[in-house]
């Protein structure tokens, strides 16, 4: 079975709902850079080894960086899953874990990468908004693309009622592009990823709101 190491800095729901689809894969760890990110205490109610490195103590980025990747490599996963870490990795990092490293961004990427992303969708008036889960290349949110999920942006959408309708669609594409990485159906070629069924084919890779 392939083990997983998720890192989150916060709330941690992406990583819950990974962790409550029962998928085929061990979770071997959750890591966080802040001690107090509220995710922690679920992970260790479920009985998941929990470490935190605290970026604050190391004196530089390339140092934490390589705390980090000591920690992560410890537990040997086949992929690291960052769901909600608030931390840019430097391009030794990402390297170090090219292929085997995926991120949830909260946009239709490349729309907004960045923060702020419900924000910035209300002020462009697109109709059109979603998630995108994807492989981490050494630019900021930008990489293959695993899979997207869309939702409309409705007349009378704030910040918070759009960022629940796309955070409800996370939780549904997450643990999706999770389980196809466990079940070995992950294809990058140039650039592009393909899903692949059992038919040798491709999976849509779009999921659209009920
Ligand atoms: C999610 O919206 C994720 O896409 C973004 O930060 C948020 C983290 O939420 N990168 P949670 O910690 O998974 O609840």
């Amino acid at each position: 079975m392939k083990s997983v190491v998720i890192l989150i800095s916060g709330r941690g729901s992406n990583m819950r709902a990974i962790v409550e689809a029962r998928l085929p894969l061990s979770v071997a760890a959750v890591i966080s850079n802040r001690a107090d990110a509220a995710g922690l205490a679920y992970a260790r109610e479920q009985g998941i080894t929990v470490e935190a490195i605290e970026h604050r103590g190391f004196p530089t980025r390339e140092a934490f960086d390589a705390a980090l990747a000591q920690a992560i490599e410890r537990h040997r996963p086949d992929l690291v899953v960052m769901a909600g870490f608030m931390r840019i990795l430097g391009d030794a990092f990402v390297a170090r874990f090219a292929g085997r490293m995926i991120n949830i961004h909260p946009s239709l990427l490349p729309m907004f990468p960045g923060l702020h992303t419900h924000r910035r969708a209300l002020e462009e008036g697109v109709k059109l908004h979603g998630a995108t889960v994807h492989f981490v290349t050494p630019s900021l949110d930008h990489g293959p693309i695993v899979v997207q999920a869309a939702v409309p942006v409705l007349p009378g959408d704030d910040e918070d009622a759009l960022a629940a309708r796309v955070l409800e669609q996370e939780h549904r594409i997450y643990p999706l592009a999770v389980r196809w990485f466990a079940e070995d159906r992950l294809v990058i070629r140039d650039g592009v990823v393909r899903v692949k069924d059992s038919s040798g084919g491709d999976t849509a890779q779009l999921l659209m709101a009920p």
